[in-house]
């Protein structure tokens, strides 16, 4: 095996946003296979390299799956690197962005075992409705939305939250609603595309239904290769979430370089662009 395409074990054949990466790979003569993360009966020095894709149960047990990538690094070259891997699963790696002056989400962060009063912080920051989740988290879970009227339990659902792990308060972006998320997409540092995406979080109006291949805005393709240069070592996979904030203005979202969905199936380009991406690190 040359390449172990790394996902879960409910999706053991991919994601079909993922699934072109392996025709595009076998056209280069390389065999490339989807293996389960934790699947015990995995000797994980047989492939030349793995490339995470859908491990989408990582957040649910962070602690093993750091761990899981500690142990394979040592195996076989993993990507991205299992040092990335530890930044990027726990939230607080944005502060690190905020830091160095990247324009990122409104965050106040809660410390575990922590309060902050958030009717006075609302008041104080003008937000009418926040937006409270944990710092380790994906596909929303744990992600909750709470206008002014509902102070009581935004104010219970902190602390229980808080209970367990840090939790970041932000306003809540309207425009997510109307222009959803910009995903920008590179590998090997290299930008591939943009899609426009609706918002993960349920019960939310979306004016856009499904992901699609978007123009990207010159202005968020900077931010995107800047949040890329601050990184300070290159990225075989990553994914900007820029976001729009109500003023107007983009900011960075999420950096995703663990397990975010590509969207290879959008643009037929990017199956080839990742695939030689890959082959380059044999
Ligand atoms: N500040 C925010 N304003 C509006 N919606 C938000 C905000 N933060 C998160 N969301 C919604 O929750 C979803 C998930 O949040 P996100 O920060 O992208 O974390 P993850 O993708 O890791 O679950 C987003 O797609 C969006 O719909
Ligand atoms: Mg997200």
């Amino acid at each position: 095996m040359d390449v172990a395409i790394v996902t879960y074990a409910d999706l053991p054949q991919l994601d079909a946003n993922e699934s072109p990466l392996l025709p595009a790979l076998a056209a280069l003569g390389l065999d490339a296979r989807p293996v389960v993360w934790d699947d015990p009966k995995m000797d994980w020095r047989v492939p030349k390299v793995a490339v995470i894709r859908s491990t989408w149960d990582y957040h649910l047990r962070r602690e093993a799956f750091v761990a899981w990538t500690t142990k394979v690094g040592r195996l076989t070259r993993l990507y991205n690197p299992p040092d990335v891997l530890r930044w990027n699963t726990h939230k607080t790696y944005l502060r690190d962005f905020e830091a160095k002056g990247i324009p990122f989400t409104p965050t106040v962060w809660v410390p575990r075992g922590g309060s902050v009063d958030l009717g006075a912080l609302m008041r104080e920051r003008g937000w009418e409705t926040v937006v409270l989740k944990p710092v380790v988290s994906a596909g929303a879970l744990k992600t909750y939305r709470f206008a002014r009227a509902q102070l009581d339990a935004a104010q219970a659902c902190l602390q229980s939250l808080a209970a367990l792990e840090e939790v970041m308060v932000q306003p809540y972006l309207t425009a997510f609603e109307t222009e959803g998320e910009r995903a920008y997409l590179f590998f090997d540092g290299a930008f591939s595309h943009a899609v426009r995406r609706p918002p993960g979080l349920k019960d939310t109006p979306r004016g856009i239904q499904q992901p699609q291949l978007f123009e990207p805005l010159a202005e968020e393709l900077r931010l995107a290769e800047d949040v890329l240069a601050a990184v300070g070592q290159p990225l075989l996979y990553a994914r900007v979430d820029v976001a729009t904030d109500n003023e107007g203005r983009s900011r960075l979202q999420e950096l995703e370089a663990t397990e975010p969905s590509l969207f290879l199936n959008l643009d037929p380009a990017a199956p080839a662009r990742l695939a030689q991406a890959i082959a380059r690190k044999l």
